[in-house]
């Protein structure tokens, strides 16, 4: 009896929710979550959990693993507090042979999207292909790539190159910031593919002029970087020193080798010996 009136009030169990494209459809609402999304809810509490969603929700609970003690060695160990988001974001050499969710892709350059930019010019530009959905696609960027570079850049499922525009849409001016700020979007990206479980690692060793005879790039715009995108795969696939580098800490300067009051140089009190202050 409870079963029939529960069944009329969320209908039948199968058309509540579906997965497609990599994500869990509410059915009745036409949206679509993520498992991030869905460890979210879980983790803020069954409360808000939509009903439909609470079975994949249960489900999800019961296989998530405790939470490991073990830190990874890429894991930053800042002096100072920063977003886990930064801490864990590293750049790999070793992807796993996994399809990585087109929702999941126009979610990163939605990311991009966002970016700021110099007068809010949005310089940036990308070109996407991933391996499989887009084989040839995905050959014709690979190619695009250093030798040294495809070597391991050929395990990421999505490969993306970056590029951006010279001069001011509006008044045909060099635009100085252009390069950074396709850099802040990339950067933007790599921290909403984070997020999603996905890792970039951004390449300078491009054939530049490859892309451009590739892509047929209008003269105002320049290559910038290659993106490698993908969820993290074995090591063990690489070449030794490429193991090697792939287990090895992230390093970094000290605050105060780059940030500077009064002279060149002169690290500004706020950062001098690693005052916490
Ligand atoms: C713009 C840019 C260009 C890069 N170019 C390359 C490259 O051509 N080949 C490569 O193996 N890594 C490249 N990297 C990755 C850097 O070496 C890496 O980000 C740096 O060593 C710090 O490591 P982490 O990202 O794991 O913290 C590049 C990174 C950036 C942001």
């Amino acid at each position: 009896m409870t079963r029939l009136r529960n069944r009329r009030r969320f209908g039948p169990a199968r058309t509540a929710s579906q997965e497609r494209d990599g994500l869990i459809w509410n059915t009745r609402s036409k949206k679509g979550f993520d498992d991030t999304e869905l460890k979210r809810m879980v983790q803020n509490g069954g409360a808000v959990l939509p009903d439909p969603l609470s079975l994949h929700c249960a489900l999800l609970l019961t296989s998530m693993a405790p939470p490991s003690t073990a830190q990874h060695p890429k894991t930053a160990d800042p002096d100072h507090d920063i977003l886990d988001l930064l801490r864990e974001r590293w750049s790999p050499r070793a992807f796993a042979d996994r399809r990585v969710e087109p929702e999941k892709i126009r979610r990163m350059l939605e990311a991009a999207r966002w970016t700021m930019s110099s007068y809010n010019e949005q310089p940036w530009r990308y070109v996407v292909a991933s391996r499989h959905d887009d084989p040839e696609a995905y050959e014709r960027l690979l190619d695009c790539l250093i030798d040294g570079n495809q070597a391991w850049a050929q395990n990421a499922p999505v490969l993306m190159m970056s590029f951006y525009k010279e001069t001011f849409s509006g008044n045909d001016r060099p635009n100085r910031c252009a390069p950074h700020d396709v850099g802040a979007a990339s950067a933007a990206l790599t921290f909403q593919a984070k997020e999603m479980d996905l890792y970039v690692h951004q390449m300078a060793g491009i054939h530049a002029d490859v892309a451009r005879e590739t892509y047929d790039v209008p003269d105002d715009f320049e290559p910038m970087a290659g993106l490698a995108v993908g969820y993290l795969g074995d090591p063990e696939m690489l070449s030794d020193d490429k193991k090697t580098a792939e287990q090895a800490p992230r390093s970094r300067r000290s605050l105060d080798e780059f940030v500077f009051g009064d002279e060149w140089e002169d690290s500004a009190d706020v950062v001098a010996n690693g005052s916490s202050r």
